[in-house]
């Protein structure tokens, strides 16, 4: 058995203390939990076992050897792999490539290709998922890249293997191929430390819970041996999940309305409406075209036919966001790193970029204006900030997500699309962001909203649209379904 602990460890931050003295330990041949809420530290410990930062003190030890890495290329050596919680992919290489980075088999002085591809297939494979390594990255799904940078830690064969939230791209179908993955890897007495916010998970892959509050140790626990609100309470201290106001009703007036629209590929023949005041949501499996769906009536992407109406108002053909958004629609985008986020900005200009034009004055803009709307979000969002001016890359997962979320709040949408707003957002922050879905419909604002958490849309909806292999295959009222039922009609299984 190996053990890998942390003797005190630090780590500070411009304006932040992110670790604060955490002496926490990991065993081997088990899976550890490392949970807590957004900000909380949990990154940036396994960033300092990553040889991505050093910390500022303290030390950590695997087997009591100590260790200290200046580089992601030192701890590989000593068989430190981590998935990361941003996508760490090179788009432009192939599977095969990003699998294999710097360490391509050879045949003399040349890469071995037809070997290359065949390894990445197998271990592919044993994902229980169907990738050409042939690909190139940036032409694959969000979900699909996500096991990809599970494969190639794998590829390491780690000692430790570090996955911070590597299932919230995933849906079930493919969790259960991860945890399968997992427990193999756990047989092999291999240290698991498992990061992850879905924590309905925590009790079914995990044997050890850590906790992390503020960058503080709060406690370790045996899983078994600890209830959900537990758990719950050692993350937040107190937080109250609530329902759907059941007063909070669909008010009268279509203001979306969507005829059969087809994108070749994507989807087909896509009709329906929203009303006013309503949260649709739309469930379904990875890849069953929710999100190529959104980013056509937004404007993001073309659709070849159909139709797109807005308040009585036809969209024209080629509508572009910025036409889409000044009829009043708003979309957050599923994919934040890449489209939802100018990560070297600041946290302010990103709360404010969709909303440019509301604070322009001619060539100028309204500082005033604009300070105080990221202000508003700020503090409805709880966003856990150091200084509005610091650059968005310095927040924490969940914290990046809600400034998506706030950037898009600024404009005052009249229809908001939300696509996987949750992702990677603790279950407190969730509550806060569907808190404002509902605040919004007694407004009268309209919601779509695409989650692959089930049970999210269960319990924030009014209706839920099921969409299959690019089709609207049914519509069920939340009320008069449960969970299981729920997931099994997405995945077609009651599909007649
Ligand atoms: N490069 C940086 N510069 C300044 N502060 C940073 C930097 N990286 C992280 N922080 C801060 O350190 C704290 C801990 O961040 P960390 O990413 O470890 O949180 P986390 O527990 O992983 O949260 P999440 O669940 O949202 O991913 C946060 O307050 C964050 O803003
Ligand atoms: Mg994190």
């Amino acid at each position: 058995m190996s053990i890998l602990r942390t003797e005190e460890i630090s780590k500070q931050y411009p304006g932040c203390l992110a670790l604060d003295q955490v002496s926490v330990s990991f065993e081997s041949g088990k899976v550890n939990a490392l949970l807590g809420k957004n900000g909380s530290g949990k990154s940036t410990l396994v960033k300092c076992f990553s040889g991505a930062i050093q910390p500022t003190n303290g030390a950590f030890y695997l087997d009591d050897e100590k260790l200290s890495f200046h580089s992601p290329s030192e701890a590989n050596a000593k068989g430190f792999a981590t998935v990361y919680q941003e996508m760490s992919l090179v788009p432009s290489l192939t599977v095969t490539e990003n699998i294999f980075l710097g360490k391509m088999p050879r045949k003399g002085r040349f890469v071995d290709w037809k070997k290359a591809h065949k390894m990445a297939g197998e271990m592919l494979a044993s994902m229980g998922v169907k990738i050409n390594p042939k690909e190139i990255v940036s032409r694959l799904p969000m979900w699909q890249c996500q096991v990809v940078e599970i494969t190639k830690a794998m590829s390491l064969h780690p000692k430790v293997l570090m996955l911070d939230e590597p299932t919230s791209s995933l849906a079930s179908s493919e969790v259960e191929s991860l945890f399968k993955v997992i427990r193999e890897l756990k047989k092999q007495d291999i240290i698991i430390i498992y990061i992850s916010h879905k924590l309905h998970e925590i009790p079914e892959i995990t044997d050890t819970i850590t906790v992390l509050r503020d960058g503080k140790f709060v406690g370790a626990v045996n899983t078994k041996e600890v209830k959900h609100q537990d758990i719950i309470s050692m993350m937040f201290g107190e937080v109250s999940i609530r329902q759907r106001p059941k007063e909070l009703k669909v008010q009268e007036g279509t203001v979306l309305e969507v005829k059969d629209l087809c994108r070749k590929d994507k989807f087909e023949n896509v009709s329906f409406s929203l009303r006013k005041g309503e949260v649709l949501g739309i469930a379904g499996m990875l890849g069953a075209g929710r999100t190529e769906l959104l980013k056509s009536i937004f404007g993001a992407d073309p659709y070849d036919s159909g139709e797109v109406w807005v308040n009585g108002q036809k969209a024209p053909r080629h509508a572009s966001p910025i036409t889409m958004k000044k009829l009043g629609m708003g979309l957050t985008p599923e994919d934040r790193k890449n489209e939802g986020l100018i990560l070297i900005h600041s946290i302010q200009d990103n709360l404010c970029y969709a909303s440019m034009e509301k604070t322009a004055r001619g060539w100028f803009e309204d500082r005033t204006m604009r300070n105080r709307a990221a202000e508003d979000q700020i503090r409805d969002l709880q966003i856990k900030i150091p200084d509005k001016a610091a650059p968005v890359s310095s927040l924490s997962g969940g914290n990046q997500q809600k400034v998506v979320v706030g950037n898009w709040l600024n404009t005052n949408p009249m229809i908001m699309l939300y696509d996987e707003p949750s992702r990677g957002i603790d279950v407190n922050a969730k509550q806060q962001i569907f808190e404002i879905m509902w605040k919004q419909a007694a407004k009268g604002i309209s919601t779509i909203f695409v989650s692959s958490e089930l049970e999210e849309l269960l319990e924030v909806c009014h209706r839920i649209l099921i969409m299959k292999d690019g089709r609207i295959t049914g519509e069920v009222n939340p009320d008069d379904i449960n969970i299981n039922e729920l997931y099994a009609y997405s995945m077609g299984d009651t599909d007649e």
